[in-house]
């Protein structure tokens, strides 16, 4: 059984297979970012038999294509009915950030940084409400192991500098980063820059090998260290338009909270105007269903629904 878009996805690798000298310079398999296929796929490929995975350590995951695989490419080619999409354009990503609505401009800035080689760390910042922490919810459920994912008021006791030293993430997802404590504020310093803290411990020391990009969310800018900001890219994330949120809002209700068609639309009418917070929307689809759309709206956000009344 082969998934839509699998056919395509194994003949690129096959491409890249036939490209390198498989034995010498990958005698430990490629990893996705030779690739360029998230690592959630290629684990979805190995499971369905597609891929062996060849080497795996903290850091490295290496595979290669099956036999299996390869017969079904064969066999596919005497068809010669599909015609595969060029290699410079594997689809990148295609399972990342599915769930989250527009944003187009961030997710192309967040797929790049996930794919450098070399780290770029950003923080995303902006009013509430705007889908920060579902982006860094989305990279953890990603990228499994390979990253952790700190929420800034609730950092671990042992502190992020062990913390970082012995899981050895390759990405620090940062939630609520105006919360987090001085101590690790400074761990965070060094580790941005890829440096080393001097510590009595040993082997607490950090892989500069494997260098750690940092991908954090933040409310308040100015709560920051100049030094840190420093050290992102600061992406504002700016209120939804009006039509943006009626987008938002009807795909949230749609998908998240199990409404019909009929009654998102209805919720993201009536709230068009009276509120931008997607929140919101959520609160009163929960309610809707018990009180009705107009009665959920008027118990939640108050006063009478729709009239202007002066
Ligand atoms: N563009 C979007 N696509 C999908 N869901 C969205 C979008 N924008 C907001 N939401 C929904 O709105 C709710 C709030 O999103 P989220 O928690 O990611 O906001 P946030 O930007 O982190 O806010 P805060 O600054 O208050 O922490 C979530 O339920 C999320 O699913
Ligand atoms: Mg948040």
């Amino acid at each position: 059984m082969m998934k839509d878009g699998d056919m395509e996805l194994i003949t690129e690798i096959a491409k890249f297979e036939a490209s390198v000298d498989m034995e010498k310079e990958y005698r430990i398999g490629w990893s996705w970012r030779h690739v360029r296929i998230w690592p959630a796929t290629l684990s979805r490929l190995f499971k369905d038999g597609f891929l062996d995975n060849v080497f795996r350590s903290n850091s490295f995951t290496g595979y290669r294509l099956t036999e299996k695989a390869k017969a079904i490419i064969i066999a596919n080619r005497d068809e010669g009915s599909t015609e595969p999409k060029s290699a410079s354009q594997v689809n990148l990503g295609d399972d990342l950030f599915t769930d989250i609505i527009g944003h187009e401009d961030v997710k192309a800035l967040l797929k790049a940084i996930l794919l450098s080689e070399k780290p770029v760390h950003v923080m995303l910042t902006g009013p509430p409400a705007l889908a920060k922490t579902l982006f860094l919810w989305d990279i953890e459920q990603t990228f499994g192991e390979q990253a952790i994912w700190l929420v800034g008021s609730a950092t671990s006791k042992a502190g992020l500098w062990d913390l970082v030293a012995e899981r050895e993430p390759k990405i620090l997802l940062i939630d609520e980063m105006d919360k987090m404590n001085a101590v690790d504020m400074a761990a965070l310093l060094t580790m941005m820059e890829g440096g080393r803290l001097v510590r009595a411990k040993r082997g607490r020391e950090l892989d500069i090998n494997n260098p750690l990009k940092v991908i954090a969310a933040s409310n308040r800018l100015e709560k920051l260290s100049p030094e840190l900001r420093s050290r992102f890219a600061i992406r504002r994330l700016n209120p939804y338009s009006r039509s943006e949120f009626l987008t938002v809002v009807r795909g949230v209700l749609v998908r998240k909270e199990g409404l019909s068609n009929e009654m998102a639309e209805e919720v993201a009418r009536k709230l068009d105007g009276r509120s931008q917070d997607v929140r919101d929307a959520i609160r009163i689809a929960r309610l809707a269903p018990q009180v009705g759309v107009d009665q959920a709206i008027s118990l939640l956000l108050g006063g009478e629904t729709g009239a202007n009344s002066d």
